[in-house]
């Protein structure tokens, strides 16, 4: 996700800003800019790429010392990785401007109201919209403080953000909602930050902004008020011992677990103006210029091949739309038969797996439409496809896939609920059902995870000496099988097998042994009996099972690792962190790289 540095004080803050951005990298980005008022002039400078192209124009320009600065890492969601589209954006009389982090929501009806009122728009992003809007705010209260306050009720959506006036550039507000944002209190100089790693070389003292608070600093004093009421708040100022790696991790020992634990807030950000919570409605306009595919094929690599999977069970089952699977390395050099009416869906979180994107050409030669379903913007497979939905999960950075197929998954389940109903398939208790509980979903996720992962510790300590695994599932529960075998030979090396749970006494049952354990998922849902029925197969020759349940299964194996109730087939989404963090734990025990297992590269780039 974005990354934003605010820094007013006593040193010159340009450099300090970019220096300040660099150390936010981690979290990816595909632009960079900063503000600052020079010569009494609101200036920003901008650039597409990475921080090198800032700093080359910068290094052109004669900026004067500035010590009041707003800086700003774009990774794109709303409109493409170009500098029309990168921070700082100045407001249409270029009054103020602002960074922001997160996604406005209602920002379409927003924009149309500020076009009502004579604002004009030089990008297509929704953080314009939000810089606008706070124009606005401070033209009809008279301050900025009170337009930031009264954006902050027009304004739906997730965000953190900060905004400078050319007028009075020694103060810069902030206002966070969802997003991280910190405070570094200093001697004569205080930030305002996406993370601590931003001005970690100038203070350790810290105050961590909560939602709903609206910040102002300058050079030698701070204050934290209700971003509404604009009462006063009182904050206690932490002092923190991490170092900058540390700090980039969040407190989390890898970037994977931050990343698992992240996954509430993905979600959340996914269905982020994709749903219409009160008539129930998805909103995908990108996907309704396409028609309905009379048969889709969902190419991918890995662990979105597994999310695919798992989507078509849900697209047949919902919208009846006929599914194959392929993996992209294999579907290439088929002669595979697309026909009219055909639709083919490429999903690709980097968007530049090269076997995917050659799938892609293919079926494009073909004259089939392609839809990519994709983490990166601007990315190959976003830029060719004839429509991009993109999962917006912000950037991974651990090479094993985690949030993103989460990501993918809460994206899939609304393609499928938008076709079926456009199809009008779409029965009223599933729609109420889904609604209800993708509503529910990322507090329930968030609330749950602490446990999920103190029960993954365990079970991955008990079986940390075991060479093999076979991982069993049924419906949706076989691609997560896949799935949870994959991260756990990528990352712990130990052998693992995915494998549909009737498929094991064709063959593989010959296998087990009390040495040879197997992982299930046996929920409460229309599977339960049948993978029963194949655990008590694998427990009748002496196998030790691992079982992802519900309260109340009727099961009875050696580990029952209970999950909470929770509808079909959003079950799923308490299942994979699950899975997820019992390969974490495991790799992390026997003192794996977590982060970058061997002879493993985050992007393939190559066949
Ligand atoms: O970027 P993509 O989603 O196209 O990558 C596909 C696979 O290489 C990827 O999912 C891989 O399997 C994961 N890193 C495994 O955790």
């Amino acid at each position: 996700m974005c990354g934003i540095i605010g820094y007013t004080g006593h040193r010159p803050a340009v450099p300090l800003a970019v220096k300040g951005l660099k150390s936010l990298e981690y979290r990816g980005y595909d632009s960079a800019g900063v503000a600052f008022v020079q010569n009494n002039k609101l200036t920003t400078v901008r650039a597409e790429g990475k921080l090198g192209n800032l700093e080359s124009k910068l290094e052109t320009m004669n900026i004067s010392i500035a010590t009041s600065c707003m800086g700003h890492t774009r990774w794109a969601t709303h409109g493409a990785p170009i500098e029309r589209n990168a921070h700082p954006h100045k407001s249409w009389d270029e009054s103020l401007a602002i960074v922001h982090n997160g996604i406005i929501e209602n920002y379409q009806e927003l924009k149309d109201q500020l076009s009502s009122k004579g604002y004009g728009f030089r990008s297509e992003t929704d953080s314009e919209v939000f810089c606008n809007l706070i124009a606005e705010g401070v033209k009809q209260t008279g301050s900025l403080e009170k337009g930031l306050s009264w954006a902050v009720t027009q304004a739906e959506g997730a965000y953190s953000v900060l905004v400078m006036e050319e007028s009075n550039p020694n103060v810069i507000y902030g206002a966070r909602c969802a997003c991280p944002f910190v405070l570094g209190v200093g001697q004569g100089e205080n930030f305002v930050a996406s993370d601590v790693p931003a001005f970690l070389a100038y203070t350790r003292n810290v105050v961590f902004l909560d939602d709903g608070e609206l910040v102002r600093i300058d050079a030698n004093s701070w204050e934290v008020k209700n971003a509404r009421t604009l009462e006063p708040i009182e904050k206690e100022v932490h002092h923190i011992e991490w170092d900058v790696q540390a700090a980039q991790k969040d407190g989390y020992k890898h970037f994977m677990l931050k990343e698992i634990f992240e996954q509430p807030r993905v979600v959340t950000d996914c269905l982020a103006g994709r749903v219409d919570w009160q008539k129930q409605e998805v909103l995908l306009p990108e996907l309704g210029t396409l028609p309905v595919p009379k048969r889709l094929h969902i190419v991918a690599c890995g662990t979105s091949f597994n999310a695919g999977m798992w989507a078509q069970h849900l697209f047949e089952s919902w919208a009846r739309i006929p599914v194959s699977m392929e993996i992209a390395s294999e579907f290439r050099y088929r002669d595979v038969i697309l026909e009219e009416g055909d639709m083919v869906l490429v999903i690709s979180q980097s968007g530049e797996t090269a076997d995917t994107l050659a799938a892609l050409r293919i079926a494009k030669e073909q004259g089939i439409p392609v839809v990519g379903l994709c983490n990166v913007v601007g990315s190959s497979i976003a830029r060719e496809s004839n429509v991009t939905v993109y999962t917006q999960a912000g950037p991974e950075i651990s090479v094993a896939s985690t949030k993103a197929m989460c990501s993918q998954m809460a994206v899939l389940l609304l393609m499928g609920l938008s076709w079926a109903e456009r199809k009008n398939l779409l029965d009223a208790s599933l729609r109420t059902e889904m609604f209800d509980g993708l509503r529910k979903l990322p507090n329930l996720l968030e609330a749950e995870l602490p446990r999920i992962r103190e029960d993954a510790k365990r079970l991955a300590r008990e079986y940390s000496s075991a060479r093999s695994f076979f991982f069993l599932g049924r419906g949706v529960g076989y691609p997560l099988a896949m799935e949870g075998a994959l991260k756990l030979k990528e990352l712990s090396y130990i052998h693992a097998e995915g494998y549909a749970a009737g498929e094991m006494k064709h063959g593989p049952i010959a296998l087990i042994d009390p040495e040879f354990p197997t992982f299930a998922i046996a929920l409460n849902d229309q599977f339960f009996a049948k993978v029963k029925s194949n655990l008590e197969e694998v427990q009748a020759r002496a196998g030790d099972v691992i079982a992802l349940t519900n309260p109340n299964s009727d099961l009875s194996v050696k580990h029952k690792w209970v999950l909470p109730d929770v509808t079909y087939p959003l079950s799923s989404f308490m299942v994979l962190p699950a899975l997820q963090l019992f390969s974490y734990e495991s790799a992390d025990y026997l003192g794996k790289d977590v982060d970058q297992p061997r002879n493993l590269a985050k992007s393939v780039t190559v066949e």
